[in-house]
């Protein structure tokens, strides 16, 4: 299998990358990082410099595989130097809500627009983003984080389209979001203070978990929204 790892410098991403690299079914790890290259050496693994927000890097970038079983975007922001997720309307900030969607919405888009040749080889494949179960509409119960909740609910829509259309001219790819629970990574780490111990993973306990829902993922099952244990979310 030929891997392809966005944002494998993060928590998560890494994890994805150490865990398929020890695999023996799988041949090559495309894996990107943004600001600095990973510590973690492996023969199969090549680690690219990648900024998911520019089309141009995107594209340069999508020269390198030849073909793709997996793609998994594990890229994304909850906040930033200066701000982060919204307690209450009166923080809204456009600009950080535009920053949401620039970095956890539109690169899945580019994504696809960029890599869908590589999955023309017709065995089963998969395309799957890290989502979060904060995106489900139907699942807020507790309001604010506005502009986090909204791109990563922008990102499940686009998710969902993309296996619709990808069911006709792609029908070998299994298009998934992903929802991780509460990791332990840079990203929930400002957040964490009210998360049971039991509730939060290491970003290998998160990775083990998704990699066993990736591992059952067929086709039909295109155009989803899965937890780490296997639970269908709602949209
Ligand atoms: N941790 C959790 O509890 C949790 C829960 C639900 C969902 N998620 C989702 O899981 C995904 C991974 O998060 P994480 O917890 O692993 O966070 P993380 O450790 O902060 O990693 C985020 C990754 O995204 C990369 N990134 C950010 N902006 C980028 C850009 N413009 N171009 C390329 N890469 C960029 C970062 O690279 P640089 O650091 O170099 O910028 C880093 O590699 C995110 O989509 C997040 O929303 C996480």
């Amino acid at each position: 299998m030929n891997i392809a790892i966005i944002g494998g410098s993060g928590g998560i991403g890494q994890a994805f990358v150490e865990q398929l690299a020890a695999q023996p079914h799988v041949q090559h790890i495309h894996a990107t990082y943004h600001h600095n290259e990973p510590e973690f050496t492996h023969p199969k693994v090549n680690w690219e410099q990648l900024d998911i927000t520019q089309e141009s890097s995107i594209q340069a970038w999508s020269e390198w595989p030849s073909e793709l079983d997996w793609l998994i975007n594990a890229a994304g922001i909850l906040h930033n130097t200066t701000q982060g997720p919204e307690k209450s309307i009166r923080q809204f900030e456009p600009e950080f809500f535009l920053e949401n969607i620039k970095i956890n919405s539109i690169p899945t888009l580019l994504l696809a627009k960029n890599v869908h040749k590589k999955f023309r080889h017709g065995r089963p494949a998969i395309f799957a983003t890290i989502s979060a179960k904060v995106g489900s509409i139907a699942d807020n119960r507790l309001g604010g984080w506005y502009s986090y909740r909204a791109s990563k609910a922008a990102l499940n829509m686009c998710l969902k389209s993309l296996a619709i259309e990808w069911q006709r001219t792609l029908p070998n790819v299994t298009v998934a979001a992903l929802h991780p629970g509460t990791t332990d990574t840079a990203l929930s780490r400002p957040f964490q203070k009210n998360v049971p111990k039991d509730q939060l993973f290491s970003p290998d306990q998160s990775v083990s978990y998704m990699l066993n829902v990736l591992e059952g993922l067929k086709p039909d099952k295109s155009g989803k929204f899965w937890a780490f244990d296997g639970e269908l979310l709602p949209w």
